[in-house]
C-alpha cells in the first residue's frame, strides 16, 4: 500500500519576512493566520468583504473568481487571501492599510483629556483601598502566655490592618505559612485579595515587600487592548501599553469570531490570541518598567461580554443565538495562571461584572467612570464602538441597550474605510468652491478614510448638496461623480502614481447612515422608554475610540447625536480602561460595579417593535423629523450649521 504524503509550502509574508509551512491547499489567510500575520477580515473568511486582498510576488496558487477585484488588481497579482490556495511555496506582501500601526488607541494618558471624570484615580480622587494589597506585618511571636496557632495569629494581626470579617487560606500556603513565618521572627508580608465577599490570603512571604506590589488593568476591546500597569502602593499608573487584538483575524466583530470558533472548533485559538495579546502588553510593560512579574499580583479585565467569553474561554455560543444568554455576566475572581495570564503564579484575574450578552462590563466600566450612577441630572452614555451601546440614567435608575449599529464608522464595510491610523484622512472639509480638503493622521498622502473623516464626509457631502436625505447622490456633472461597477462614487482623493484614488460609494453611504441611525435610534428608543426628552439630558458623554475624534456639530448635522446644547457633551475617551482601574484601586468601586450590572435594565432593542419604526426615521438626514435638530438650519438642499 502506498502511504500519500502531505505535501507541504512555505508561505513568505513581506515586509516582515514571517513565513511558514501549511499543507498544500490551505489558503493564503489560513498561513496568515498561523504565522500570526495580521490580514484585516471583515467577513471572517467567507469571501464577500474584499478586505484580505495580497499581493502574490512568487509562487502558483489558484483562486476563486471573485468580483471584488478589478481586472487591473488581477493584473497586479492581487488576490483574495481568504479565496486563494496555496500550491507552492510562495511569497505574497501584505500591503500597507493592514499593518497596524498604535493610531490612535486610547491608551489612557487620554484620561488627562477628560480630567473632569470622577474616575480620574491618578489625581487620588478614591481612597486607596486595591481589591490585592500587600500588608507588612510584625506580629508578637507566640509564647507560654500566648500560644495561638500561627495561621490564627496571622489572621489577627490581617485584621487590625484591614476590614476583613471572613478570610480563606488555600493549602499551599497554610503549608508554607509556619515556615514563613519562623524565617524572620514573625516579620512578613501577605499579600490578600477580595474574592466576592471574603478575603483570601494569596500569598506569604518573610520579610517586608509590602513596597512592590503591581497590578494591570486592562481594556479587552474587540479591535484593540489595551493595558495599564498600576502602582498598588500609591494607587499610580506607571505605564500604559496598546496593542490591536491579534483575533481581528478572525472576524472584526465578535459575532464573526464566534461563528469562526464554532465552525472551527477553534474557541481554544481564540483564546490564546487574546491570552498572548494580554501576556505580551504584560510583559513589554513589566520589562519596560524593570517589574518583575511576580510583583504583579492581580489583573483587572473589563470588555464586551464576547470578548471576557473568549479570554476565560467561557462557552459562547449562545451569545449569538436567541433568547442570546450569556456563560456569565458576573465572573468569580480567578488565578489569573488559571486562565494563562502571565503574573505572579497566584495573583488573582478579575473580569468586572456585564450586564447582558449585548452589554458587556465595558459599559459597567464606561457607567462607573462617568459617575452618572452618582448624579441626579439625566446623563446619556454612548459608546460608539463597533456595536454602539447606550445607558441612561442617574443615581436612581439605569438603561441600556445595544444599538447593532455596526462598524462602518470603524472602517468595515466602506470600501476604503479603515481604522486610525497613518494615511487615515481624519477631518475632510468641502470648501465654497468645492475643493476638498484632508487632514491625515501623520500627514501623509491619504490611503483611506477612518471613523471621524468618514462622519465628516456624511455631514460635508450632504451640507454641500451632493446627497440627499435619504443619502442618494444628486445627479450632477461634477466630474469626481462617476459610475462604478458597483453604481455611483464620489472621488475624495485622486489618484497618484504612488497611490490609488480614494472613493466614496453609494453603498459606503447606506452603510454609514445605517450605522448612525443604529446609534441615534437607540438613544431616542431610551429616551422615549423613559418619556425623556433631548433638553432632559443634562450631560452625554461620548466614550470610545472614535468618540473622542469626531466632530460634534458634524455628528449632529447627519443626527447621529441628538441635538443638544454642545457644552453638555464631553468626550470621555476610555471609559473602560478608566473604569476598570477604578474598581482595581478601591473595594467598594468594584462592589458599586456589581450593584450597577445588577441594577441596569437592559432594553433588548430587537424585541421592541418602536424601535424599527425609530430606525427607519433616523435613516434620513439627519431624521424625517427636523423639529428633533432645532439648532440645525436646513436650507432646502443641504444643511448649514
Ligand atoms: Fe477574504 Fe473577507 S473576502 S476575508
Amino acid at each position: 500500500m502506498v502511504k500519500s504524503v502531505e505535501k507541504k509550502c512555505v508561505v513568505r509574508f513581506e515586509p516582515s519576512g514571517l513565513k511558514t509551512e501549511v499543507a498544500k491547499g490551505s489558503t493564503v489567510l489560513e498561513a496568515a493566520h498561523k504565522v500570526g500575520v495580521y490580514l484585516s477580515s471583515v467577513c471572517g473568511g467567507d469571501g464577500y468583504c474584499g478586505k484580505c486582498k495580497v499581493v502574490v510576488s512568487d509562487g502558483h496558487f489558484k483562486s476563486r473568481p471573485t468580483g471584488l477585484l478589478s481586472p487591473e488588481e488581477i493584473r497586479e497579482g492581487i488576490v483574495l487571501a481568504c479565496q486563494t490556495k496555496v500550491l507552492s511555496d510562495m511569497t505574497l506582501i501584505v500591503p500597507k492599510w493592514h499593518r497596524l500601526e498604535a493610531g490612535q488607541i486610547l491608551t489612557d494618558s487620554d484620561a488627562k483629556r477628560f480630567g473632569d471624570i470622577r474616575g480620574d484615580t491618578d489625581e487620588g480622587a478614591l481612597e486607596l483601598d486595591s481589591l490585592i494589597q500587600k500588608i507588612y506585618l510584625e506580629l508578637p511571636p507566640p509564647s507560654i502566655q500566648d500560644h495561638t496557632a500561627d495561621h490564627e495569629r496571622l489572621y489577627l494581626g490581617i485584621r487590625e490592618s484591614i476590614d476583613a470579617p471572613i478570610i480563606q487560606t488555600g493549602f499551599r500556603v497554610l503549608q508554607k505559612l509556619s515556615p514563613e513565618l519562623k524565617k524572620t521572627d514573625y516579620k512578613v508580608t501577605v499579600t490578600v485579595g477580595s474574592r466576592g465577599g471574603t478575603l483570601e490570603l494569596v500569598d506569604i512571604e518573610s520579610g517586608d515587600h509590602s513596597k512592590t506590589n503591581y497590578a494591570v488593568a486592562v481594556d479587552l476591546g474587540t479591535t484593540t487592548v489595551v493595558a495599564h500597569l498600576i502602582d498598588l502602593t500609591i494607587g499610580k499608573t506607571v505605564d500604559t501599553e496598546a496593542t490591536y487584538n491579534s483575533q481581528i483575524s478572525f472576524g472584526e466583530d465578535y459575532i464573526r469570531r464566534i461563528i469562526y470558533g464554532e465552525q472551527n472548533n477553534a474557541f481554544d485559538e481564540l483564546q490564546n490570541r487574546i491570552v498572548h495579546d494580554v501576556n505580551d502588553l504584560i510583559v513589554t510593560l513589566a520589562v519596560r518598567q524593570k517589574v518583575d512579574l511576580q510583583d504583579i499580583t492581580a489583573c483587572v479585565c473589563a470588555g464586551n461580554t464576547a470578548m471576557v467569553h473568549f479570554l476565560l474561554n467561557l462557552d459562547s455560543t449562545g451569545i449569538r443565538r436567541e433568547p442570546f444568554a450569556a456563560s456569565a455576566a458576573f465572573v468569580p475572581a480567578i488565578r489569573a495562571a488559571e486562565a494563562g495570564v502571565q503574573i505572579n503564579k497566584r495573583g488573582l484575574l478579575y473580569c468586572l461584572p456585564g450586564v447582558a450578552a449585548y452589554v458587556g462590563s465595558d459599559i459597567v466600566a464606561g457607567v462607573l467612570a462617568t459617575g452618572m450612577n452618582n448624579g441626579g441630572g439625566i446623563s446619556l452614555l454612548a459608546d460608539i464602538g463597533t456595536n454602539g451601546e447606550v445607558v441612561l440614567g442617574n443615581k436612581e435608575w439605569l438603561i441600556c441597550a445595544s444599538s447593532s449599529a455596526g462598524p462602518a464608522f470603524e472602517g468595515s464595510g466602506v470600501k476604503h474605510g479603515m481604522r486610525a491610523g497613518s494615511g487615515a484622512i481624519e477631518k475632510l472639509r468641502i470648501t465654497e468652491d468645492g475643493s476638498i480638503e484632508v487632514d491625515t493622521i501623520g500627514g501623509g498622502h491619504p490611503i483611506g478614510v477612518c471613523g471621524s473623516g468618514l462622519l465628516d464626509v456624511l455631514a460635508e457631502l450632504y451640507k454641500h448638496g451632493m446627497i440627499d436625505r435619504t443619502g442618494r447622490f444628486y445627479e450632477s456633472d461634477d466630474k469626481r461623480l462617476t459610475e462604478a461597477d458597483e453604481g455611483l462614487q464620489f472621488q475624495l482623493s485622486p489618484p497618484s502614481e504612488e497611490h490609488s484614488e480614494i472613493v466614496i460609494t453609494q453603498a459606503d453611504i447606506d452603510n454609514l447612515i445605517r450605522s448612525k441611525a443604529g446609534v441615534f435610534s437607540a438613544i431616542r428608543a431610551l429616551l422615549k422608554a423613559t418619556q425623556l426628552e433631548p433638553e432632559d439630558l443634562e450631560s452625554v458623554y461620548l466614550a470610545g475610540g472614535f468618540g473622542n475624534f469626531l466632530d460634534i456639530n458634524q455628528a449632529i448635522v447627519i443626527g447621529m447625536l441628538p441635538d443638544v446644547s454642545r457644552d453638555r457633551i464631553h468626550f470621555v475617551g476610555n471609559t473602560t480602561i478608566a473604569g476598570a482601574k477604578q474598581a482595581l484601586l478601591s473595594r467598594k468601586s468594584f462592589e458599586t460595579c456589581e450593584t450597577i450590572a445588577q441594577s441596569m435594565t437592559y432594553v433588548d432593542l430587537m424585541s421592541d417593535a418602536s424601535y424599527m419604526e425609530e430606525f427607519v426615521r433616523a435613516k434620513f438626514i439627519p431624521h424625517t423629523d427636523l423639529s428633533l435638530f432645532p439648532s440645525v438650519e436646513f436650507d432646502g438642499i443641504g444643511t448649514t450649521n
